[in-house]
């Protein structure tokens, strides 16, 4: 085989004269009449134009040009010669390659998909992820698996430099149920017991810090079996982080810092300050816990005008418990939202379990249509209240204060997206801090924690953890980038006692706790220090570098929506033979 010289996107005018030998996969072909045959040859790093001479060349060449098919993988060795008229669309387009040897290395059979991004994207992506090594041959995906890896770099780097310790922990683990459904292993060697692969890392990052590691930091595999989604994987990648001896500006400050790095070094885009925002103020403003401030539209509680109005579906909403009404002012909705469109949202907003979405626009003649005449009376003190201008378009929802913040937050971002209010070239980082230790799980009947029970409560607020669990206020703290969740932490219990208390208060007995978590809870006997850490989603950091908002195109080999691997046909049966040896039984549903 040839010896490689030079990649394909890397020859420019001053390699005039050279010569240089190149190996790629044929990308496109053409020949043109004068015995002239081009071919775009195409690697990781980019395409370089080929030119046989078909005339000049001996026989062998010709015959072994001729018989090219996109995607055969050749060596050439040839002469750079400068372009008459350079092709702006190529990096390498100032130059051309003359050939004059040409190596065969492989021919394709005929490929079920072409690694051009413009044809793929049109493709089922069933077909691309089984063809996979095909698809991850497009200069889009190849730009993803380069950014991965220039964050994994620019991670170790940012946090090597502070002190961090990379540490694996291991994936077969027992199972510690963090919140999802845990996958599985059947030991061998101890019939009838079982590993779990880990949630996250967590347990283990809390015992290294009590084990004196002080800083440690892993870019881990994580997995979790529940449905996938748009920005969801059973398996993913943390970039997993835990230090000792800090409070939650100490955390939040490091990882503000590597963030902004991260973000320089990777994509070039200086982030500046970080502000901070509560849990409560997200949830009234914007509905959400990981709002998207690059838009406006938010929510304003509009309970005490409401309840002066005969509107029925208010003044109902407003007697039950933790009932309000809430409005979202559509600056120019009035014209932009017709008819069907606002019924498309009423719909929108039931799949949230609101009861509907009442609206009214304000015109020149005054406030019009949906429920102008219940607002009539309130008509000045809104206008004040929402600012409102001629021409704006308010919608509304009264229920109870987590439906109506829900469908709002919901509808919210939907506008945004319809009403493409986002300005995509913007940057909105936040973090959210002061979360509730605690949801109220209705149909379970009891507390569950929000973030996971290793979570502190604030310094201030031990005294009310039994007394008022819902207003206890935890040491957690999210990430929000453009509206996404990118990371996720807290502080961390360090003292057993409390961590006792917190698992009584979430109904995990202490033999519960014993059996699920005791090496953790053994572990905080023996000195263990104030801790705390955070982990990101390596994937969601990638899915905002590069603008995509599929997980999918962001691993190299991920799980369709239905958790199979199309390539290697994962999940697949195993032989009975090795279901013996672990003493597993298949019982299928009968249905
Ligand atoms: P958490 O569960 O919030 O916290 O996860 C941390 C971050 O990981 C990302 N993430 C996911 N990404 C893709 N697919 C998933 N299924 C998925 N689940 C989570 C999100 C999230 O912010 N041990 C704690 C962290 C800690 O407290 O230090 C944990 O795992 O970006």
């Amino acid at each position: 085989m040839m010896k490689r010289t030079h990649m394909c996107g890397e020859l420019r005018q001053n390699h005039n004269g050279q010569s240089v030998v190149l190996a790629g996969w044929v990308n496109t072909f053409r020949s043109q009449g004068k015995g002239l045959l081009f071919i775009d040859l195409r690697d990781r790093d980019g395409m370089t134009q080929l030119i046989f001479d078909l005339e000049d060349a001996d026989e062998e060449i010709v015959q072994l040009a001729n018989g090219l098919r996109r995607e055969d993988v050749i060596a050439v060795r040839g002469e750079v010669r400068a372009k008459d008229k350079p092709n702006p669309k190529l990096s390498t387009g100032e130059i051309e390659v003359l050939v004059s040897e040409l190596e065969i290395l492989n021919k394709t059979e005929k490929p079920p998909i072409l690694p051009e991004d413009h044809e793929a994207e049109q493709v089922a992506e069933d077909v691309r992820l089984k063809h996979r090594y095909i698809d991850l041959r497009r200069p889009r995906m190849q730009h993803m698996l380069r950014t991965r890896h220039q964050v994994a770099m620019s991670a170790r780097e940012y946090f090597g430099t502070e002190g961090f310790l990379e540490i694996e922990t291991p994936c077969l683990i027992k199972s510690t149920p963090e919140g999802a459904r845990d996958y599985i292993v059947p030991s061998r060697i101890y019939p009838g017991n079982w590993y779990a692969l880990p949630q996250s890392p967590q347990i283990f990052k809390q015992i290294l810090m009590v084990a004196g590691c002080d800083r440690y930091m892993q870019i881990v595999r994580c997995f979790r079996d529940e449905d996938p989604r748009a920005d969801r994987q059973a398996e993913f990648t943390q970039i997993d982080l835990e230090m000792s001896f800090v409070e939650r500006a100490d955390v939040m400050e490091v990882v503000s810092d590597f963030v902004r790095q991260l973000w320089r070094n990777v994509v070039d885009v200086q982030i500046g300050d970080i502000p901070t925002m509560t849990y409560k103020d997200a949830m009234e403003r914007y509905g959400i816990d990981r709002p998207d401030l690059r838009f406006g539209l938010e929510l304003s509680d509009v309970s005490d005008l409401a309840g002066k109005t005969d509107f029925r579906v208010f003044t109902e909403a407003l007697e039950e418990d933790n009932g309000v009404v809430k409005a979202i002012r559509v600056p120019g909705g009035a014209k932009q939202l017709t008819r069907k469109v606002i019924d498309k949202y009423n719909e929108f907003v039931k799949t949230f379990k609101a009861g509907g979405l009442p609206s009214v626009k304000l015109t020149e003649n005054g406030f019009e249509t949906g429920i102008a005449k219940f607002v009539a009376p309130i008509g000045d003190a809104l206008k004040e209240q929402l600012s409102l201008e001629v021409g704006d378009l308010v919608f509304f929802a009264a229920d109870t204060w987590s439906i109506v913040t829900k469908a709002l937050g919901e509808l919210r971002n939907q506008l945004g997206r319809d009403l493409e209010l986002i300005d995509e070239d913007a940057w909105n980082f936040l973090w959210i801090v002061d979360f509730p230790m605690f949801e109220y799980d209705d149909e379970a009947g009891r507390w569950v924690a929000l973030h996971h029970p290793f979570t502190s409560p604030m310094p201030d607020q031990f005294d009310i953890l039994e007394s008022d669990p819902g207003a206890c206020i935890s040491a957690g703290y999210d990430l929000v980038c453009n509206g996404s969740e990118i990371a996720g932490g807290s502080i961390r219990i360090h003292d057993r006692k409390v961590q006792q208390r917190v698992f009584e208060l979430l109904g995990i007995s202490e033999e519960e706790a014993e059996q699920k978590f005791g090496f953790l809870l053994k572990a905080l006997r023996y000195g263990a220090p104030p801790h705390g850490g955070i982990a990101f989603g390596l994937e969601r950091i990638i899915m905002q570098m590069i603008g995509r908002d599929n997980i999918r195109d962001v691993i190299a080999f991920p799980k369709t929506l239905n958790g199979a691997d199309l390539m290697s046909e994962a999940p697949g049966p195993v032989d009975e033979a090795q279901l013996e040896e672990l003493c597993v039984q298949v019982t299928l549903p009968s249905n």
